[in-house]
């Protein structure tokens, strides 16, 4: 008989969850996909240029509107940074983001978010807007939707231009039009890293979010950037790598991308990213319980689970409490210790794969060679900052693969307010 550690391992080699394609395979692969996407002839990514540079000095004591539109909420503030690496943020209010309880109008989006900013209007001609979702950017930094994700249902929003569409709805309410920028909430967790009063040289900067979906940037030579006619400057590209279809998926990948209505798309994010990663050990742990490999009670229970969040996995498998729901529906010992496996294997795959992602824009800008000038990661996301078990295999996989396998260094920083404080000096910056 086998113990549940090797039950779990073979189960998971049957259906292909296990990656057996060497590291340095994947990131080939994935360093390959970012330098096509420069060139414009996208294989995956889409490495969208920003026009976003990241300058020396940053202009304090100037009020900035902020907008911050995520998959779940909408945050409204009025960012003023100050010298010692903080801000003070006024005008703070927090709305359900438009667009997820239900079908509306484009004007309907855009009557919404005036609303929200009327009591703003007057303190300030700059609204960053870190807009969570593709956008191509435009050369006056405003930005042009190519589709909302993470069941944001607005019609007819596609190729809107946003910043121009809520101009024109504040100029009719009467109100000075506002200098719009936009960018993606990957790029202003990379401004955020410019914050800290460390004082710390790195060798380049970049941008994850691993919140609900996942994504990164970094800062590309203009001259790489192929499919820009103005090379001429460094500039932030958000790099959509949750599009990335290098990683190698399993029988649960699959199952799950069938049931998402954006099918065939975001492959790698829906291997990694909170908005995924619960049903899909769901339906891993379904798929070992159908194969009978938990004890019938806890397969019986197991088969009826709609859902399972994140924080019931993390806490199953990094907290040694006595309660939860996994532990009250696994009622042996080896149901827990197989179930046990079974989850921490995806977090150690999903590890893998960001690594892949991090690795590879390393070896892209040639940076993080030496560990007295690592490069610098800003991380923003509450799969990351929520989850033990997963910042923990982050950070193992980092020592393994990129440090003592490739020389490569790195450090994540995560600084208090970043969305909203990165957000207001990219702004500041790029007007
Ligand atoms: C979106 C990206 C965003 C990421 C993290 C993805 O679903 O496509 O634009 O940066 O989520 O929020």
């Amino acid at each position: 008989m086998d113990n549940p550690k090797d039950k779990a391992v073979k189960f998971l080699e049957k259906h292909a969850m296990v990656i057996h394609t060497p590291f340095s395979e994947m990131l080939d692969d994935f360093t390959a996909d970012m330098t096509q996407g420069l060139s414009g002839d996208i294989k995956s990514m889409l490495m969208i240029p920003t026009y976003m540079e990241l300058k020396e000095s940053l202009p304090f004591n100037e009020p900035v509107i902020v907008i911050d539109a995520g998959g779940t909420n909408l945050r409204i503030a009025l960012v003023t940074l100050l010298r010692d690496g903080n801000a003070e943020i006024t005008d703070f209010a927090k709305y359900p983001m438009p667009g997820t309880t239900g079908r509306i109008s484009w004007q309907q989006f855009l009557d919404t978010i005036t609303d929200y900013m009327v009591p703003l209007l007057d303190k300030s001609d700059k609204v960053g807007f870190c807009f969570s979702f593709p956008a191509d950017i435009l050369k006056n930094k405003d930005g042009r939707l190519i589709a909302f994700d993470k069941e944001v249902n607005v019609q007819d929003s596609e190729g809107k231009v946003i910043g121009e569409s809520l101009n024109a709805v504040i100029a009719s309410r009467g109100y000075s039009k506002k200098h719009f920028i936009l960018l993606n909430d990957t790029v202003a967790t990379m401004f955020s890293s410019l914050l800290n009063s460390s004082g710390k040289n790195y060798s380049s900067y970049s941008g994850l979010v691993l919140g609900t979906g996942l994504n990164t940037c970094y800062i590309e030579q203009g001259e790489n950037i192929g499919k820009i006619d103005d090379p001429g400057i460094n500039m932030a590209v958000n790099m959509e790598s949750g599009r990335w279809e290098g990683a190698p998926r399993g029988t649960y990948d699959f199952a799950l991308d069938s049931q998402t209505a954006n099918r065939g798309e975001q492959l790698y994010e829906k291997m990694v990213s909170g908005a995924y990663l619960g049903s899909l050990i769901l339906l891993t742990l379904k798929g070992a319980a159908e194969e009978g490999l938990f004890s019938p009670s806890a397969s019986d229970n197991l088969l009826k689970l709609d859902s399972l969040p994140m924080w019931e996995l993390d806490s199953f498998v990094s907290d040694s409490s006595q309660s939860g729901l996994l532990l009250d529906i696994l009622p042996t010992a080896e149901d827990r210790a197989l179930a046990h496996h079974l989850i921490t294997a995806h977090f150690e795959r999903a590890a893998k794969l960001i690594c892949v992602n991090l690795a590879g824009i390393l070896v892209k800008t040639g940076s993080g060679t030496s560990p007295e000038l690592p490069a610098c990661i800003a991380v923003e996301g509450s799969s990351f900052h929520k989850s033990r078990i997963y910042r923990t295999e982050i950070m193992r996989c980092i020592r393994a693969e990129l440090e003592e396998k490739l020389g490569l260094y790195c450090e994540l920083v995560s600084h208090e307010n970043a969305t909203l404080m990165g957000t207001a000096a990219a702004a500041l910056m790029n007007s």
